[in-house]
This record gives C-alpha cells, sequence and structure tokens, in this order.
C-alpha cells in the first residue's frame, strides 16, 4: 500500500505559467496510487494541454460547466461527490479571490463553491500580485475558513525576477495532500521528536568519519507522524532528503551536534523515536590543518560519544522508542538494548538480508516490545514499516493514559 491507495483527489488546474508542473504532481499522486480527476480553467489550457492529463490520469479532463453531452450542470456536484480531497494547483490571485468571496463562473469555481471535503491550493503568481493587500486578505479568508495554503516559495519567477510567489515543490505539494487526505488524524495534538540519518565525525578540514545511513527510514518516520496529526521535529545528520512537508527540520553533523538539539528540543514530547545512526566513537582530536601523510600507518585515537537515548531514557518521555542495526546475532543484541535503554519498543533491523537496511526504500524489520512481544514484518516500503511504528506509537499513548487515568 502506498499512502494515497484508493483516495480520490480532484486536481484543478488555473491559468499560471506553473500549470506545466501540475503533471508532476498528477504523477506524484499517481505513483502515491491515488485515483485523481483533473479539471482545468479556460486559462490554464493557455499553458498546458488537457491530453496530458486525460494520459496520466486516465480519465477524461473536465472543462465546461455546461458540457454538449451527458447530463447537463451536474459535473461540478458529481466531482464534489466522488473527491475524498480537492486541491487548486497552481492557485491563481483570480481564483483564490474567486473562492473567498464565494463567486463561480465556470466549473472549478463551482466545484469549489460545492465543495465540502478537505480542500488545498498552492498558490502561484508574480510576488507583486501575491503581495497586493486583497490577495493577502483573500487568502486570510480562506485559512480561517479551514482551507490548506501549500505556500509558495522564494526563488526566480516566470519572467526573470526573484521573488516570492514561485509554485510549491511538486513532491510537497503530493506530501501535503497525502497529509490532507489521511482521514485518522490520530496523532493530532501530540508532539514527536524524531531523529534521522548519520552523524559525521571530522578528522581534519577535509576529512570525517560517517556510516552509511541514508536518512530514508527516519524520514519515512517523520512523513507519517505529520500525515497522522503530530506536530513533528525532525533532528538529521547530513543527508540528501528533502525537507518532510510540514515537519520542522534541524539539521546537524555530529553526534554532540546531535545531543545538543535533541535536548534542546526535548521538552514537552509526546514520543521520541530515535533512527539516527549516531557515531559511538569521534577522533579524539581533529586537526586543524589538513593530515598529511607520512609514516605508513596512521593511528586514530578515538573517544566515546554520548548515548543519546540512553540519557533520554534517565527522564523518559511518554513513548521512547530506539532502532538496532544489527549484522550477525541482532535479535539478541536488540532485546539488550530495549532493556539497557529502557524503551518502549525497539526496532530491530538486520541489514544483512536482502531488502533491508540503509539506502533501500524497503525495509525488513522485527518489532520487540517491553512486554516480551515479537513481531517480523515483512519486507515492505520503509513508508509503510513507518506507519506500522506509528500504530504502535499511537497504541503506547493510549495504554499510557489509560494506566494514567
Ligand atoms: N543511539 C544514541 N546515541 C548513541 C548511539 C546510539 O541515541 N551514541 C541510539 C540509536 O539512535 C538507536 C539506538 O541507540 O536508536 C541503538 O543504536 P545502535 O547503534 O544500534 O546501538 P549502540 O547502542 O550504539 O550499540 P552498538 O553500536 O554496540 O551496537
Amino acid at each position: 500500500m502506498a499512502r494515497l491507495t484508493g483516495r480520490r483527489i480532484v486536481l484543478g488546474i488555473t491559468g499560471s505559467i506553473s500549470a506545466y508542473k501540475a503533471a508532476e504532481v498528477v504523477r506524484g499522486l499517481i505513483q502515491e496510487e491515488a485515483d485523481v480527476r483533473v479539471t482545468m480553467t479556460k486559462e490554464a489550457m493557455h499553458f498546458i494541454g488537457p491530453m496530458t492529463f486525460t494520459a496520466l490520469t486516465g480519465h477524461p479532463v473536465a472543462i465546461e460547466q455546461f458540457p454538449s453531452h451527458g447530463q447537463p450542470g451536474e459535473e461540478h456536484i458529481d466531482l464534489t461527490i466522488w473527491a475524498d480531497v480537492i486541491a487548486v494547483v497552481p492557485a491563481t490571485g483570480n481564483i483564490i479571490g474567486k473562492m473567498a468571496n464565494g463567486l463561480a463562473d465556470d466549473l472549478l469555481s463551482t466545484v469549489l463553491l460545492a465543495c465540502d471535503v478537505p480542500c488545498c491550493l498552492a498558490p502561484a503568481m508574480n510576488f507583486r500580485m501575491l503581495g497586493n493587500p486583497a490577495v493577502q486578505a483573500n487568502m486570510d479568508v480562506l485559512r480561517k475558513r479551514g482551507y490548506h495554503i501549500i505556500e509558495s516559495a522564494y526563488g526566480p519567477l516566470a519572467n526573470g525576477e526573484i521573488g516570492e510567489g514561485r509554485l510549491a515543490d511538486p513532491d510537497q505539494i503530493v506530501e501535503a495532500i497525502a497529509i490532507l487526505a489521511d482521514s485518522r488524524r490520530d496523532l493530532a495534538g501530540r508532539r514527536v521528536l524524531i531523529s534521522a540519518g548519520p552523524t559525521v565525525e571530522p578528522i581534519d578540514p577535509v576529512r570525517f568519519i560517517t556510516n552509511r545511513s541514508s536518512g530514508k527510514m527516519g524520514f519515512s518516520i517523520a512523513r507519517m507522524a505529520a500525515q497522522r496529526g503530530a506536530s513533528v521535529t525532525l533532528i538529521t545528520g547530513p543527508t540528501n532528503q528533502p525537507d518532510p512537508y510540514g515537519v520542522t527540520v534541524e539539521r546537524v553533523k555530529s553526534a554532540e551536534d546531535m545531543h545538543q538539539t535533541v535536548f534542546h528540543h526535548l521538552d514537552g514530547q509526546d514520543a521520541v523515536i530515535m533512527v539516527a545512526a549516531v557515531a559511538d566513537y569521534r577522533p579524539k582530536q581533529t586537526a586543524d590543518h589538513k593530515i598529511k601523510k607520512g609514516a605508513s600507518t596512521l593511528i586514530l585515537e578515538m573517544e566515546r560519544t554520548r548515548d543519546i537515548l540512553k540519557e533520554i531514557a534517565q527522564n523518559k518521555p511518554p513513548v521512547l522508542v530506539g532502532f538496532a542495526v544489527e549484522t550477525h546475532e541482532g535479535l539478541q543484541y536488540a532485546k539488550q538494548k530495549l532493556i539497557d535503554k529502557n524503551l518502549d519498543l525497539i526496532v530491530y533491523n538486520d541489514i544483512t538480508v536482502e531488502g533491508a537496511g540503509f539506502d533501500a526504500d524497503t525495509n525488513i524489520v522485527t518489532l520487540l516490545h517491553r512486554d516480551g512481544r515479537e513481531e517480523v514484518l515483512p519486507k515492505q516500503l520503509k513508508i509503510e514499516i513507518a506507519d506500522r511504528i506509528m500504530d504502535e506509537v499511537v497504541a503506547l499513548l493510549h495504554t499510557q493514559e489509560t494506566v494514567l487515568s
């Protein structure tokens, strides 16, 4: 199962130069197994043709409010009833104005007037239009009415100027739609802190010691926690993963940086999930200058770093989850870490198994619970494993509240 399996998304496209990027958004939604229907304004068709979207979605594009064939005049209601989420990508100043003022003079604006499902819009326009007080006031009205605005980005605009108003990144838009389409919200009001990625420990200004962690597992958990409604802080070592939508991201380098940043954000967290592959040792000294070659061997003296998870456990948040990446006799080591680090759950990951471990999109893990239960999960996408781990976090939070009440 992908993130949007079986979810029905109506994408409304309006007349901005960035309308061509809506094709990438549709592709992203389909990759996540959504069923997508597209409706375009006549202005949008100046920038991209409907055939592209028919080919991508496998459905005809809805354009006319009063089509010459079929059931006239009911398409707006049909689309609204069908949709789980409606997204306007890109949203021009004009459609934003119409939505804020309840105007409906074409198919898309009529669909939006009839919309009673979650709705988001991704504005795209020149910074002069975006900065216009009328546009800002209209967006405020929409925010207050519960529309989700996927904020535009700063950067090069269509005419070569630099400023606010670029359509948000298509991946981020897909992410925002996935969050809106998930009706569970079982982590709403919860704060979750997640660590991810490797750490890097400098030897000299040009060299460092690190590990193979890609960050994919931790980022997937952050995405899933945000999708289920949590307020998420992600503290990550160096990776090339982009910031997940709606997540506060802190990028750090060394184990010591990670320690400081985790403890800075620790207060008030409902759950902490340490996925990061934190270095256990770092060079005792970092050379100021590049170390030049000399003798045939070089000995680096290393010292232990602090065990972040163990220190968190001394003042344990309601839910504490660790990971154990192992290559041999892993189950025994993982069980020992669950006890030593006073965890509620440890996710054991044998990276020697095909389809598991670093940099892959899939993983094979075993969940080891404090009460001795062991669950071997089948090979699946990291995002699916992340969802399963969040099920456990939700269950642990409920159990603790039941015990306390
Ligand atoms: N961890 C941590 N701080 C460290 C080392 C590890 O918080 N300095 C956390 C990891 O994020 C993970 C868990 O502890 O959630 C287990 O990490 P792992 O590297 O598997 O185990 P270690 O405790 O470092 O033991 P060893 O390296 O001997 O297997």
